[in-house]
């Protein structure tokens, strides 16, 4: 039996992580906590809320007071943490709930295992699930590794990559037990509509302008959301402590590119012309210090625990466009409320 903590359960990537934990392992205790800010929601785990296995407690990161009586009354042996502000453009215009979040709620919670295992770490495990974006920016050639030093050029990325240091310190310094993740790009069902791919779904759905920053000559590397948690398991089980793994989806695309590519699979799902959707094509401001191009190199993770994405391109691409279209209901509760104001300060300008 283990007691596990994941924090930001009620996200994006964290939901999926917690249904794939909840629903493989039933000796499992999961404690879920998030605060539930605007980009949690409770709705992304209908299908395993009434698990005996399963627990949601809603609590900030931040809190050390809370984290200290779930860690107690739980009796936390590992956590799983995702928890953070997750959007580049809110870190330019709010760098300081970021650092906030990020750093103080990662440390917040570092420190809080480090308190209730009192320094007894067998069989405990604190685990760190971050992103590429802390390795800085490539140019055309190249790819990140595990050694790859850290140049983190946006807000985000820069309280991401802090979070890394102290969770490597903690590890370092007090013997905590510990091992981090770097992602790519995520997508698939349950992302919140601020991010590329859901975002241009939903703007073709309502005939509404597709704002590509720059040229759209960005490059991401996009690996389906499923497939990262099913790293995570690997990784949770498998993983060497204090060390860390880079997980991509071998899967370069430009924005530009990727995006005609949503619009071509949106006109014939929606029964639209061919290249209505492209019409919608807008190229806007670029964002500010926008990274050029990400790529992970994720060889290790496959040669020492064996995992790969499972998922071709093709069809992750075509099972979230159908996600989205099946669940509009999901999409219009959020985009009822103050996304509107989100959305004209971002785009409006
Ligand atoms: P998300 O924004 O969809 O979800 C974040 C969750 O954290 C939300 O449910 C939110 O309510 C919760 N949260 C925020 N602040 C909190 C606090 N103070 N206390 C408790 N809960 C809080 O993010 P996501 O895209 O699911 O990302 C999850 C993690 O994965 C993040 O750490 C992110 O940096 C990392 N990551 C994301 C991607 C990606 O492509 N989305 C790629 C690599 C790594
Ligand atoms: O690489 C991993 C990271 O991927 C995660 O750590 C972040 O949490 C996650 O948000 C994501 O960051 P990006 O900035 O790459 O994702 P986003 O979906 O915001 O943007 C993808 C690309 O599309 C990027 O080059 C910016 C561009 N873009 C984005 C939006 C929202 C546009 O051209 N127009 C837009 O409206």
């Amino acid at each position: 039996m283990k007691n596990i903590l994941i924090t930001g359960g009620a996200g994006f990537i964290g939901c999926h992580v917690v249904k794939l934990f909840v629903q493989n392992y039933p000796d499992y205790q999961i404690i879920n906590i998030d605060n539930l800010t605007y980009a949690g929601n409770l709705e992304n785990l209908t299908a395993i809320e009434n698990a005996p296995n399963y627990t949601f407690i809603k609590a900030d990161i931040c809190d050390q007071q809370k984290l200290k009586e779930i860690f107690e009354t739980y009796q936390i042996q590992a956590v799983v943490h995702l928890a953070a502000e997750s959007h580049v453009d809110r870190s330019i215009t709010n760098p300081f709930e970021f650092a906030n979040t990020n750093i103080m709620g990662t440390l917040t919670l570092l420190n809080q295992a480090k308190i209730s295992w009192c320094s007894n770490f067998e069989d405990k495990l604190f685990y760190h699930i971050s992103t590429d974006e802390v390795y800085g920016s490539l140019g055309d050639e190249g790819f990140f590794l595990e050694d790859t030093p850290y140049d983190p050029k946006s807000p985000y990325s820069a309280a991401k990559a802090s979070s890394d240091h102290f969770v490597r310190a903690y590890h370092n310094t007090f013997g905590l037990p510990v091992v981090i993740t770097n992602c790519s790009n995520n997508y698939g069902p349950n992302q919140f509509p601020e991010k590329l791919i859901p975002l241009f779904i939903n703007n073709i759905k309502n005939s509404k302008a597709l704002p590509v920053y720059g040229k759209g000559l960005n490059i991401r590397d996009w690996l389906y959301v499923e497939d990262h948690a099913r790293a995570i398991d690997i990784v949770f089980h498998k993983g060497k402590i204090g060390d860390t793994y880079n997980i991509g989806g071998f899967n370069e695309w430009t924005n530009i590119d990727l995006i005609k590519v949503i619009c071509k699979v949106m006109d014939v799902k929606l029964r639209r012309a061919e290249g209505t959707s492209e019409k919608l094509i807008t190229y806007v401001t670029d964002r500010a210090g926008h990274d050029k191009r990400y790529a992970i190199d994720a060889t290790k993770l496959k040669d020492e625990l064996g995992w790969e994405p499972s998922l071709q391109f093709e069809e992750g691409i075509h099972k979230t466009i159908d996600w989205y279209l099946n669940n509009e209901e999901w999409m219009q509760r959020i985009v009822n409320g103050a996304y509107q104001e989100y959305y004209n300060t971002q785009y409006n300008r």
